[in-house]
């Protein structure tokens, strides 16, 4: 079992960190084009192995792709991340760039791998490496949904003051100030949120679970990475696990949801295979709007985009 995380910076550092504390891979490849960043941080965490007792290997390569062979996964963490008073979405040229060149970097020696793709503005990105690999869109996966809602159900676990683990929901759209947390699907233990909180002051939560990353870009002066890796990590167990984990995603839209042709966050089952199945909800005429109005956000970016 091998993974490649492509960028050595915070998120693909953590990711490999966080995955090698789990033990589940026998080697982590961790692949930057910055010359000694990934052998130093990869250094750095494989002299933990010992003492978390963890047998996975992880080593640091300098833009080598061949040393990335026959992973299983690739994970794309790399491009540049947000500064204070940037969106996501300004990052949208320089990184689509970047996707495009690793993706099909990767691809080429690893044809049969599942993708991963972290890099903002998210949706856009994985569309980018779908369009770039060429592959059954399955094997291409957004992380931003699993980010969003957990951001989502740790702000509710504050309001409510219950513990988050006990929070369930689900969220659709694009990773931005778009987003769709739907207020309908969240629980508590089984108990319907309406229960805890109403409508509007659930409305104030969600208000601040789309401002989640901007609150941390603000105070850091670079973008969020320990939930990020967090939620690479639930990915990449799902799939090596073959669990059929149901998790909201950024996948390619063949119709369902009235959408076609982008990438966008809604619910997946997630098995070996990668994307098995994309569960198609009964939204509301309210949902059914804010869905359309993030898919729109989305696609102006992907329109814009050069070269496609
Ligand atoms: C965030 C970045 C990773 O939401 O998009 O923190």
């Amino acid at each position: 079992m091998k993974v490649t995380i492509i960028g050595a910076g915070n998120v693909g550092a953590s990711s490999a960190s966080l995955l090698a504390q789990k033990d589940i891979i026998k080697k982590i490849v961790l692949l930057d084009v910055r010359e000694k960043l990934s052998e130093g941080k990869s250094l750095d965490i494989s002299q933990m192995l010992p003492m978390i007792k963890s047998n996975t290997e992880v080593i640091g390569i300098t833009n080598d792709y061949s040393k990335s062979e026959n992973s299983e996964i690739i994970i794309i963490t790399c491009g540049i991340p947000r500064k204070p008073g940037m969106s996501r979405d300004d990052l949208v040229n320089t990184n689509a760039e970047i996707i495009r060149t690793v993706t099909k970097k990767s691809i080429l020696f690893s044809p049969k791998a599942k993708f991963i793709i972290v890099s903002n503005p998210l949706d856009v990105m994985a569309y980018v490496s779908y369009m770039t690999a060429k592959v059954d869109s399955s094997r291409i996966i957004g992380m931003a949904g699993i980010l969003d809602s957990t951001r989502y159900r740790f702000f509710l676990s504050k309001r409510l003051n219950i513990s988050p683990i006990d929070i369930q929901s689900l969220l659709l759209g694009g990773h931005g100030d778009t987003m769709v947390p739907l207020y309908r699907y969240t629980s508590v233990s089984g108990i319907p949120i309406k229960e805890f909180l109403s409508e509007e002051e659930n409305n104030a939560i969600i208000e601040k679970t789309k401002k989640g990353g901007e609150e941390i870009v603000n105070l850091l002066g670079t973008s969020a990475w320990m939930a990020p890796s967090a939620s690479v990590v639930k990915i990449v167990e799902a799939i090596l696990k073959d669990s059929k984990r149901i998790f909201p995603c950024s996948a390619f839209l063949k119709g369902q949801y009235g959408l076609k042709n982008i990438y966008l966050g809604v619910p997946v089952i997630l098995g070996k295979s990668g994307i098995e199945k994309i569960i198609e909800l009964q939204l509301n005429q309210k949902e059914r709007n804010l869905l359309k109005t993030s898919a729109h956000h989305v696609q102006n970016m992907i329109d814009k985009l050069k070269n496609f």
